[in-house]
């Protein structure tokens, strides 16, 4: 191509003019979560041992025992879901054989949202919900999570206000649904939950949410103030609830900007359901930076998924891998190559599934002890049956708040 027809090209390149608007947003700074900042690592350098499937199978069952030790096992059940824990629990029985029989009869429509009310009502229990809170979902698909949260939030505030009428007491400043925002690096899905989020923030009732403006901020010229991210973000405006959809990768966002954006002063519960491997850690290490820039989330609950998409630089503890003997590049790699192996489905594979297994768990035990030494506490747990889906494992993580730091509000 000529050089004069690639510049009238680009000139008018919706891709490029799209990359361009969203980096002149104050939150997109490019691979600020990705470890890419990090000292080169010796580890990266040095030759690994051939892989030998059995050998190293057998070192990822030792390591499991070992991150036991470190981290006070807890028994688990029999795969099923289960509470809050800390260690790396081995699978249960389930996994492989029961793993067969997937879904138990369910649709996958009704297993995810099987998945999505486990999410909502452990933040129900947790006390997280109609406190006014900023709900950010990370690979946000569809949205359907963020709205299984909020019409729970509903329900808890409107029974709140009930209550609270009925004791002729004025509806308190609680009684706030918060804002939302939806993030994902792909284009949203046609059919979507963004329109009843935003019918759900426009709120009937004014004691539930101040009326939202829902207009679309979509930055012109570059982004301007209030603007949702040139990659096509649309949404309300400040103040009040408020709906956003941001089209970005999670590798560049600064969380700390972007919910400053959405609601300023307000806390932020991360949230994802199914994020898969390498945006895990992205959305981990923003989650730490915004407790480092002084707005520590109110809580953080991520689904993992897709173990073997993990990236070595981004993956947030190497140290605590290599105290259990995966120091090379290409230890972590196996390690991510043999997690897969847990979604295998019959019983005469049970052993590769459990090795899978013991190999995904040693990554988000890693994880969750990535939050602990940033100030948070956290925990691993199985949040739905694994016949629900084998990808079932919720890292939940309140930041710890230190002296100095804003409560949350
Ligand atoms: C397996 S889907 C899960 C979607 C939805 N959360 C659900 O449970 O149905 C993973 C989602 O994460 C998004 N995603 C993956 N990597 C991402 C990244 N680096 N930044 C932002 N979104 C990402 C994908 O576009 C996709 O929508």
């Amino acid at each position: 191509m000529k050089a004069s027809r690639i510049e009238a090209h680009l000139r008018r390149c919706p891709i490029l003019a799209e990359r361009n608007a969203l980096l002149a947003c104050d939150y997109c700074s490019p691979a600020v979560n990705t470890g890419a900042g990090e000292t080169e690592l010796d580890a990266e350098l040095e030759e690994a041992e051939p892989f030998d499937e059995w050998k190293f199978a057998a070192r990822v069952l030792r390591a499991h025992a070992a991150a036991g030790a470190i981290a006070a096992c807890v028994a688990a059940g029999a795969g099923g879901a289960d509470g809050d824990r800390t260690s790396a629990d081995p699978p249960g029985d389930e996994t492989g054989a029961a793993a067969s029989a997937l879904g138990g009869g369910r649709t996958g429509k009704a297993r995810h949202q099987e998945q999505r009310d486990a999410i909502a009502a452990r933040m129900v229990s947790m006390g997280l919900l109609n406190q006014g809170h900023t709900l950010v979902e990370y690979g946000a698909g569809n949205g359907e999570l963020a709205l299984t949260i909020m019409l729970r939030a509903e329900a808890e505030v409107s029974g709140e206000t009930a209550a609270e009428v009925k004791g002729e007491k004025a509806a308190g400043a609680k009684a706030q649904l918060g804002s939302v925002c939806l993030v994902d690096s792909a284009k949203s899905p046609a059919k979507n939950a963004d329109g009843r989020l935003r019918g759900l923030l426009a709120g009937s009732s004014p004691a539930l949410a101040p009326p939202a403006r829902i207009t679309g901020w979509r930055p012109k010229n570059g982004g301007g103030a209030g603007g949702s991210g040139g990659g096509g973000g649309t949404g309300g405006d400040i103040g009040g609830a408020c709906f956003a959809r941001v089209r970005m990768g999670l590798e560049d966002l600064e969380l700390a900007k972007l919910a400053e954006r959405i609601a300023p002063g307000r806390h932020t519960l991360l949230v994802a359901k199914h994020l898969c491997g390498a945006a895990t850690d992205y959305a981990l290490r923003s989650a730490v930076a915004l407790r480092a820039a002084g707005a520590p989330p109110a809580a953080v609950l991520i689904g993992t998924c897709c173990h073997h998409r993990c990236d070595f630089r981004a993956y947030p503890n190497r140290p605590f891998l290599c105290r259990l003997g995966f120091v090379h590049r290409a230890d972590f790699e196996a390690l991510c190559r043999v997690s897969s192996w847990s979604s295998v489905s019959t019983a005469a594979t049970s052993e590769r599934a459990y090795v899978g297994a013991c190999a995904k768990a040693l990554l988000d035990e890693g994880r969750a002890e990535y939050l602990r030494a940033h100030g948070f506490q956290a925990t691993l747990s199985r949040y739905v049956n694994v016949s629900v889906s084998p990808e079932n494992m919720l890292l939940t993580a309140t930041a710890v708040v230190t002296a100095g730091m804003p409560a949350a509000q």
